[in-house]
């Protein structure tokens, strides 16, 4: 299955789907910021990519969905993408799109999620991935992978435990996806691949 992967920034998530692609391929990556690590990747690493201006957030879609028009992708991966998009993009690629977000979703969509989490005193943290409907880090909750809040965290200690876990949960997610063992029917997910 091809999937089409959109970036803003580091890009480590793209670089665990592009080591990974157990049963999908990444075929083009779309990138809103010219001076991204994760673009300079995708160029290191020979995948057909895109910059795209987003600050006529319009036209930038237009161009974007004219690639996908033409890589015709099973999936969207929204991996470190720092836009919203509309609900008329959204729409257009129901349940085909979906984001990798450092929170126990539905709790602390936006940013500074790990300072966030610290402010509020919470014992447990994660992340999830989940498919996007237009509203800011929402839509149905797919899959979720969980870390532990210890009395010395900060931050940047819960940043960087988690990311290797997010790098697993979305290689993970995105691969059932593509071997039709997570499917999105009736309004509910089905899993159909081996018991976990
Ligand atoms: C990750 O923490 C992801 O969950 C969030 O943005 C960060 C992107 O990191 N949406 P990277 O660019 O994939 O390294």
């Amino acid at each position: 299955m091809k999937i089409v992967v959109f970036i803003s920034g580091r890009g480590s998530n793209l670089k665990a789907l592009l080591d990974d692609e157990n049963g999908y391929k990444v075929s083009h990556v779309i990138c809103n910021k010219r001076e991204a690590k994760g673009l300079q990747l995708a160029q290191n690493r020979g995948v057909t990519n895109t910059y795209i201006d987003w600050s006529n957030s319009k036209q930038a879609e237009s161009i974007a969905s004219t690639v996908i028009e033409e890589e015709t992708p099973g999936l969207i991966v929204l991996a470190g993408f720092m836009r919203i998009l509309s609900t008329e993009f959204t729409a257009k690629y129901k349940n085909k799109i979906i984001n990798i977000h450092p929170s126990l979703l539905p709790d602390y969509p936006g940013l500074n999620t790990h300072q966030r989490v610290l402010d509020d005193n919470k014992s447990m943290h994660g992340a999830s991935v989940h498919f996007v409907d237009g509203l800011l880090d929402h839509g149905q909750v797919i899959s979720q992978t969980h870390i532990k809040v210890q009395p010395n965290d900060t931050a940047t200690s819960l940043a960087n435990k988690l990311i290797s876990k997010e790098h697993k949960l979305l290689t993970h997610t995105v691969g059932l996806i593509a071997n039709q063992q997570l499917n999105w029917e009736n309004n509910s997910l089905h899993y159909t691949g081996k018991p976990l």
